[in-house]
Parts: C-alpha cells; structure tokens; sequence
C-alpha cells in the first residue's frame, strides 16, 4: 500500500536530513547517512550524478574541488578515480578516511536503518543515466523507500516513464504560476520549494495539498522557521540539523 502523501491535520513535517545530516559531518558522506539514520530521522536526503563510466556516485557539486582532494567534473572521471578520493577532510580532519561514496554503497547502507531516502538526481542527466539509479533501487527492492527529486524536468520525466510507481518531487527555488498544474504534467507527488519561494505565497500549500501533493521544504535549521511550516502544514523539512530537529519535534 502506498504511503499517505499528505500529512494529516495536526501532524509535524517529517525529517529529511539534508546531505545527511551535515551540520556535524561531512555533506553527502557515509558517515553524514549514518549519523542521519542514527537520529531517526524520516527521510536522509543526498545529491547524485553520474562519472564518465556510467557509475552512479553521491556528490553535491558538479566537480569534486570543494569535498574531496581530488579535482574534476564528475562527470568527465572515472569511477575507479572518484572512489579513491578522501571526501571528510574537507569538514574535519576527524573524518580523513572517508570515501568519495558511489550510490550502491548508499543502498547497502539503507538496508542497515529504518530512514527512507529522498534522493536528488542532480541533472543535466540522460535518460540512459536516470534509468541506471532508478534500475539500481528496484534491483535493490527499496523501490517503496524512496522519493526521486530534481529541478530537472527531464530527470522526472525519464524516471517516471522507467518506474512509474516510484513517488517524485519537483525541486524549485522560485514557485511557478500554478504550482498544481506544474506538478500534475509532469506526475510530481511532491512540490519542494525553498523557504523563501514558499514565503512569497505561503497559500500555495492548501492548494497541492487539496490536490493531493506533498511539500517539503529546504533548507530550513532555525527553530523560528520549523514552527513556521508546521503551521503552514508542509508535509517535510529538509534541514542540516536533523538530530536537532528531531529534538524540537519531541518537544512539541
Ligand atoms: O533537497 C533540496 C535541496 O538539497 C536543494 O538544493 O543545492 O542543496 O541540492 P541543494
Ligand atoms: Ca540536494
């Protein structure tokens, strides 16, 4: 049976700990997805793209310059390359000995916790790339686990034509016209706005949720701005500081 998308009254926004959970290890880490299930959060969300050997890999940025010690577009190395780099120093030299992680390593870590992921295929993506992670989930039978989200258009798309019952989030940081609209042609069961878009017309979320759409908002670490969407009745916060949001929720 497929999860309820949208919340009931009275329900807080889920957990979705953004690059894992960041704010105390490295973004998009085996160590960050650890710790994000270890605070029991929902969701764990991480940022994919794809090397020039057609692996699969979790990174935020197109190049690895900022996360690793290594340098390059992701998409123009070679796997072998992009999992020899070290990808913790960058936040701390207590996690020198991370790996730049491919995507499968995600998966096998999943099986191990009870969070779901909210995964973002970064695009520009062929379909031929989106068809591999999204192979890689069903092979993985985690296709009732996950949520695909993307500001690419085309990345939905192609998800949607190779796995239609795997539920997808259209990522935007500025609202479109008929948000509604926007998510039904391109079969989004979500619309995730950041906050600032949200806050120019913070009504748009009666109307997905009347349409039976799902809002997550990102990327939100103050407790001012957790309380703010609760009211407003967002079904999810993507947030750094997931053990801390969960804190908050205990509180409520
Ligand atoms: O999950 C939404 C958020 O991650 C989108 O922005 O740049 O952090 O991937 P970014
Ligand atoms: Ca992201």
């Amino acid at each position: 049976e497929p999860k309820p998308v949208v919340n009931a009254p009275g329900d807080l926004p889920v957990t979705a700990a953004h690059r894992g959970y960041s704010s105390v290890t490295p973004e998009n880490s085996l160590a960050a997805y650890a710790a994000a299930m270890r605070t029991g959060a929902e969701l764990v969300e991480i940022d994919v793209h794809t090397t020039a050997d057609g692996v699969p890999v979790v990174m935020h940025d197109q190049t690895v310059d900022r996360t690793t010690n290594g340098t390059g577009d992701v998409a123009r190395l070679q796997s072998s390359y992009f999992t020899s780099l070290e990808a913790g120093s960058f936040f701390s030299p207590a996690f020198a000995t991370q790996p730049a992680p491919t995507f499968a390593q995600i998966l096998d870590l999943m099986d191990t916790g009870a969070s779901d992921l909210l995964l973002e295929i970064k695009g520009p993506e062929t379909r031929a790339e989106v068809d591999r992670v999204i192979d890689m989930i069903a092979e993985a039978g985690l296709e009732d686990r996950v949520v695909v989200q993307s500001f690419d258009e085309n990345v939905l798309r192609y998800a949607h034509d190779r796995a239609p019952q795997i539920p997808l989030g259209l990522l935007r940081g500025t609202l479109d016209a008929d948000p509604v609209a926007t998510a039904r042609a391109l079969h989004a069961d979500y619309y995730n706005p950041s906050a600032a878009a949200l806050r120019t017309r913070p009504s748009v979320v009666e109307d997905l949720n009347g349409a039976g759409i799902g809002v997550f908002v990102w990327t939100v670490d103050s407790p001012a701005d957790w309380a703010e969407l609760a009211d407003l009745g967002v079904e999810g916060v993507i947030t750094n500081r997931a053990g801390e949001y969960e804190g908050w929720k205990a509180a409520q």
